[in-house]
This record gives structure tokens, C-alpha cells and sequence, in this order.
């Protein structure tokens, strides 16, 4: 339910995306930056405030599987097999696109990513705007994503409109799947698993450089601290020094001597796990801690897109101890 208070939110922050404006609204996995999608000179202003490659295309968010046609071609019956199964929420399908969107939304690819959000202020806001909203995650490219509006007014003073929808209920972004003559290939892993989606339909895998062509925007960095950021292992537990590093702990069993300690789930909840990650990135990389350290989680489940984000904020820091940069 929407609180009235709320719903005038929400009615200001559609009239500001129908007048080609842009919004931060909540969505189950991470707060986005919206704009109308068909709308160039509003999508273009995404891409200004994010300071956001244009090579890299954004999702389209709809309210109802109504609105499909409206934004892609070509639509066939696995998707609505798939669309009963796991929409509204954390699934996005790539598929041909409609000529009405404009080519800024996809980066010229002919293809669109879309998805129903499994958020309530989200899909009213998308039903008021009587349009689709183009939305990439609410942060500069590159940085964290955010689960919170505090961490989307950390990056934006500039937007026109944040509506503050809590924490966000799935923490890490929508999984992203094409569809090949054989079945689905995952372009980024997310909240739904390939184990889920195998149910519906089958997994085929397609070659890496098609994927890469396929998907131009997923880069191996991405997600990052301002702050040196390293998955634990031997090595750096020797290295580093504790007393001036933060840890995002898992087990629970490498806690002692870290200035601070944030455990991502008591029970070692996996889904507990993604729901926190992100917060607890932003608040060691807004703490006082000099490193940021973070246990592995097991790659089952969404604990692979758990380490794929992991492994991305930790990308640019990979070599630092080869090079003994680290001697504290
Ligand atoms: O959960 C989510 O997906 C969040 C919320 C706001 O919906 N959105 C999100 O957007 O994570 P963004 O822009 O941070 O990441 C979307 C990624 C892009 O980096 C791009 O690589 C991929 O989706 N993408 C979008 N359209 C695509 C397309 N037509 N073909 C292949 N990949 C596409
Ligand atoms: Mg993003």
C-alpha cells in the first residue's frame, strides 16, 4: 500500500519525467535514475549526470506486461513464460527492439533490456508517467550502486527528484538474460539464479565474443569504493594492516584486529548477504578506514553475482600487492 503522502510524491515526480525531466525512484534491487525512454533529450540527461559512457545502454522499466510492444518487437512466447514467473521483479530480457525507442537508450544496439520492478512506488510512477522509464542504477558510472536515497543523494544534488522508498528489498541489480534459438545466455548475473531461470527455460551458453558484443556495457571494473578494495586472502591478511582497514564480513572468522567490521548476514544467508552488500560498501567507503576488505562468499546461487560485484570493486586494486605498493 502507498501512503497518500507518498502517492502526491509521486504524482510531482511523474509530471517531472513527462516534462522530460529526470527522477531517482526505488526499484527492488537498487534505487535507478529515470527518465522518459522516449525521450532523447531526457535520456541524454542520464547519461550527463552519471557521467555514463554512451557505448553502455540502459534498461527500460515498464508497470504491466501491457506495455511490451510499446518498446520492442518480435516478442515470442518464452518470454511471456518467463515474464509469469518473474515479473514484476529482478529480470531483465533482452529483446528486439521497437523503432520507437530511441537509439541513446541502447547505445544503437537493436535490441532493449526490459523489466517490470517489483516495487510498488516504482511501478506507479512508471503507470503515472503514461510512459516507459529508462533507468540505469542511481550512482556515477563506476561508483556503488545505491540501496538507500541517502546513498543516491551522495552522488546527485542535481537531480530533479529522489522519492525515498526505504531500503531496497533485493540489494544487488536484476539479472540480464538474451534469448538465443536454444535458450538463455546470462549477460550479468543477478537476484534471479541461472538454477530459477533453468526451470522455465534452458541455460545455452553463446560464445565470449558474441557476449561481448551483446552486452557492450559490462565492463570488469565497476562498483567501486573510493577507497582500496581487496577480496581477503592469505596474502593480504599478512600485508594489510588491520588496525586502519574495514572488513565486510561473511563467516565471521577473520574479525579480530579490524578497525571496523560490518557482517553482511549473522546466518550466512546468501540472499541476507546481497541485501546488505552494497550499504555496507558505502559505509566503510565513507568511514575512516583506509582499506576496505572483503570476505568471499561461496559462488552458489546469487552469491555468483555477489562475487561478480566483488571482483568488479576490486579490479582496479588486483595488482597492488604484486607490486608490495601495500607495506603498511
Ligand atoms: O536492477 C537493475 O537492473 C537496476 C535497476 C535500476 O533496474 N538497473 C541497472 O542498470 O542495474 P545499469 O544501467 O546500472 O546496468 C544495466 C546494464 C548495462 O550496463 C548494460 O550493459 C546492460 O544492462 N544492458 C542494457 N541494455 C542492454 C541491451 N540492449 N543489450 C545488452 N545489455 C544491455
Ligand atoms: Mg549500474
Amino acid at each position: 500500500m502507498i501512503s497518500i503522502e507518498k502517492k502526491n510524491q509521486i504524482k510531482i515526480a511523474a509530471d517531472i519525467i513527462k516534462k522530460g525531466g529526470v527522477v531517482a525512484f526505488p526499484t527492488e534491487t537498487v534505487y535507478g535514475l529515470g527518465a522518459d525512454a522516449f525521450n532523447p533529450n531526457a535520456v541524454e540527461k542520464i547519461f550527463e549526470l552519471k557521467k555514463r559512457p554512451i557505448f553502455d545502454p540502459l534498461i527500460v522499466h515498464l508497470y504491466s506486461i501491457d506495455q511490451l510492444e510499446i518498446v520492442c518487437t518480435e516478442v515470442d512466447n518464452r518470454v511471456y513464460d518467463l515474464a509469469e514467473k518473474f515479473w514484476p521483479g529482478p529480470l531483465t530480457i533482452v529483446l528486439k527492439k521497437n523503432n520507437k525507442i530511441p537509439d541513446i537508450v541502447t547505445s544503437g544496439l537493436n535490441t532493449v533490456g526490459v523489466r517490470i520492478p517489483d516495487n510498488d512506488i516504482a511501478r506507479e510512477l512508471i503507470k503515472l508517467s503514461e510512459t516507459a522509464i529508462a533507468a540505469p542504477s542511481a550512482n556515477k558510472f563506476g561508483r556503488i550502486s545505491p540501496t538507500k536515497a541517502e546513498h543516491v543523494q551522495k552522488y546527485f544534488s542535481e537531480v530533479d527528484f529522489i522519492l525515498n522508498g526505504g531500503n531496497t528489498k533485493v540489494g544487488i541489480e536484476s539479472t540480464i538474460i538474451f534469448l538465443n534459438e536454444k535458450g538463455f545466455e546470462i549477460l550479468r548475473y543477478g537476484a534471479i539464479t541461472k538454477e530459477e531461470l533453468e526451470k522455465v527455460i534452458p541455460y545455452c551458453e553463446i560464445k565470449i565474443d558474441q557476449k561481448k558484443l551483446l552486452s557492450p556495457g559490462m565492463l570488469k571494473s565497476h562498483y567501486s569504493p573510493r577507497k582500496p578494495f581487496y577480496i581477503l586472502n592469505d596474502s593480504i591478511l599478512n600485508k594489510i594492516d588491520k588496525s586502519k582497514s574495514g572488513l565486510i564480513s561473511f563467516t565471521g572468522k577473520y574479525d579480530d584486529g579490524f578497525k571496523r567490521v560490518i557482517t553482511l548476514s549473522k546466518n550466512q544467508d546468501l540472499r541476507e548477504c546481497a541485501i546488505n552488500l552494497f550499504s555496507a560498501m558505502h559505509s566503510l567507503e565513507d568511514s575512516d578506514v583506509e582499506n576496505i576488505i572483503a570476505e568471499p562468499v561461496p559462488e552458489k546461487g546469487i552469491g555468483i553475482a555477489i562475487m561478480d560485484r566483488l571482483k568488479k570493486a576490486a579490479f582496479y586494486y588486483m595488482n597492488d600487492f604484486a607490486d608490495n605498493k601495500l607495506n603498511t
